[in-house]
């Protein structure tokens, strides 16, 4: 996600903030800025591209209160204008995360008479705080905050007023002596100060040099405690996590909180995607689609065919990209290539590969700005924030919220689902943040099945229908950060060949959460603890069977089958990962790969 700042001292803020911008670059963004209280005005600096960039072309200012944010664009192009803060007369704003009401928002400030220069979401924000402001800005956020819908973290600055305000999006407060600071993530601030208090949702902050005041949402004044941070710079940047990809299997539920954050009626049963050029009339007349993408975007895809045929009745063949161009398509397909980086070269080929054939084309993709993106029709960004990790995890459980309201809204405009239907999966979806939280309470059990993982050399991961992307996403997952060789198989397929290689020492992982192809898995669980492989299944919670055949368990809440693959993901990610740290694995730059592969 992107980064904030906010400083009231008595140092000069222009260099503080920068330099706790610069100490947030490793997480990535696409522009920066900042504005300080300066002779009673507030300025704003902020540019497209580097922070070095923003600090060589700033003037000589003085001011000492202040904010600062990198942005990782959601809600308009990484430019200049659409850069945070934002500003609304003397009030400036840096804020993270999704305000999901902001059309609504601007069109009624709009006829108020306020004026929008960018496409951002968190103008808005700035113009409502603004329209509340009598003399106090603590007074104009906490209205401004019960107008909007949506996810928060923000740093305002009027005049030498500055406030702090979080719902849905961490945001830390740094106590200093003679001076205060906002942080979305500590290690920002931690050069400066290891005191910090946690704001916790709804929670409200007001800093001045010497004090900082903590409000509830109706400004009712509330204690908070101060925590004493002992982390080293490296532990901060991972939040206390070992590692990069620790961290972002925990940043699940929010990064799919995000995907589906304003996208989502679950009373209404509608969805809707603000990209999406697409009409119904088009929508209705797609009859086949073509998915193209590498890696664990393919096995996002897979699913995706499963999703596709099974709510829209539309045939869907899946292309690894490095092959579309041998395979051909027809012109009336439509071609949805699926890329978190957005760069990768293969999948760009295929993408002009598929254009140069007449195809409409559309992107699921993290970044903003990417190559993919200005080359497609269309594009629905996953919104998982930026992903560090060589091994992709939130932004593939966010390709798969995408791709499941994508198949969702085709299957209701072509008639497939009904409005019921409809209401029951994205009640399912909404609850799945909350679910992969309550797994993500569990991974100690995990780590113990882990342990047994790290001594194969070998190893297989099975399941059927929509649980075969999984298996090969666990394999994958597996055999890229632990090194142990993992095959992903559709059950059924392993009597065909792999059978033969199944033995005691090829632990196996059975994906057999509930559904019509429970009973044959069961068998297929069976055809493997005949030739003595060691099972670990992942089973529904209310499953009281299969424990009878297989050596050990993990649960997974219950939830629509077929919308238990997003579940089933996080325990083989956290099982790769646990099995990955037994073996001493470079987990976060395993050998040989790269984030963002740029070459065919
Ligand atoms: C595996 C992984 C890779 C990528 C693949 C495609 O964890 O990250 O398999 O999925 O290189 O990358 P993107 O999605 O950026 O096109």
């Amino acid at each position: 996600m992107c980064g904030i700042i906010g400083y009231s001292g008595r140092r000069q803020a222009a260099p503080i903030l920068i330099d706790s911008l610069g100490r947030l670059e490793y997480r990535g963004y696409d522009s920066a800025g900042i504005a300080i209280f300066n002779n009673n005005t507030v300025e704003v600096y902020k540019d497209k591209g580097r922070i070095a960039d923003l600090e060589k072309a700033l003037p000589d200012i003085s001011g000492t209160v202040g904010i600062g944010h990198t942005r990782w664009a959601t809600h308009g192009r990484p430019n200049k204008v659409n850069a945070h803060p934002h500003t609304s007369g003397n009030i400036a704003v840096a804020h993270n995360g999704i305000i999901e009401n902001y059309q609504q928002l601007r069109e009624k400030l709009t006829q108020l008479g306020y004026i929008f220069v960018s496409e951002t979401d968190t103008e808005v924000l700035a113009h409502l705080i603004n329209y509340y402001y009598k003399n106090n800005l603590t007074d104009a956020v906490v209205p401004a905050l019960k107008d909007i819908k949506g996810s928060y973290a923000i740093a305002v600055l009027c005049g030498s007023e500055l406030v702090a305000a979080r719902k849905d999006s961490p945001l830390v407060i740094g106590i200093g002596e003679n001076e205060n600071f906002i942080a979305s993530d500590i290690p920002a601030i931690l050069k400066y100060t290891r005191k910090m208090i946690f704001l916790e949702d709804m929670e409200i902050a007001s800093l001045t040099p010497d004090s900082v005041l903590f409000f509830d949402s109706n400004k009712r004044q509330i204690e908070k405690q101060i925590n004493i941070i002992d982390w080293d710079m490296e532990a901060a940047e991972k939040s206390g996590y070992e590692h990069f990809m620790l961290k972002e299997i925990h940043e699940q539920p929010r990064a799919l909180h995000e995907t589906f954050a304003g996208r989502i009626s679950e009373l209404e049963g509608t969805i809707t995607f603000d990209s999406l050029d697409l009409t119904e009339d088009q929508i209705k007349d797609i009859s086949r689609i073509n998915v193209i993408a590498c890696g664990t975007s393919l096995n996002a895809g897979l699913l995706g065919k499963y999703l596709f045929e099974q709510f829209a009745g539309i045939h869907v063949d899946v292309e690894i990209a490095s092959e579309f161009r041998y395979v051909h398509s027809s012109p009336g397909s439509l071609v949805i290539v699926i890329s978190q980086s957005g760069e990768t070269a293969d999948t760009l080929a295929a993408l002009r590969e598929a254009k140069s054939y007449g195809c409409k084309t559309l992107a699921i993709t993290n970044v903003m700005g990417s190559t993919i993106t200005r080359e497609v029709d269309n594009v629905i960004y996953t919104r998982s924030g930026p992903e560090i990790g060589v091994a992709a995890t939130k932004t593939f459980i966010s390709q798969l919220g995408v791709i499941y309201l994508l198949a969702l809204l085709f299957g209701k405009i072509k008639g497939k689902i009904s409005s019921d239907q409809m209401k029951r999966m994205l009640v399912s979806l909404k609850q799945i943040p909350a679910q992969i939280t309550r797994i993500l309470g569990n991974k100690e059990f995990i780590e113990i099945y882990a342990q047994i993982f790290s001594n194969a050399n070998d190893s297989f991961f099975i399941g059927r229908t929509f649980n075969y992307p999984i298996a090969l996403e666990g394999a994958l997952k597996l055999k890229e950060i632990s090194y142990i060789h993992a095959e992903g198989y559709a059950a059924g397929e392993l009597k065909h060949g792999p059978l033969a290689l199944i033995t005691k020492n090829t632990p196996v992982i059975a994906i057999a959460t509930r559904g019509i192809t429970y009973d044959k898995m069961v068998n297929n669980i069976k055809e493997v603890k005949a030739r003595e492989a060691p099972v670990l299944a992942i089973a529904d919670e209310k499953d009281i069977e299969i424990e009878k055949y297989v050596d050990g368990v993990v649960k997974v809440p219950s939830t629509e089958d077929i919308i238990s693959p997003i579940l089933s993901t996080v325990v083989v990610q956290l099982l790769s990962y646990y099995t990955a740290k037994a073996r001493n694995c470079t987990i976060d730059q395993p050998r040989n790969l790269a984030k963002s592969v740029t070459v065919e």
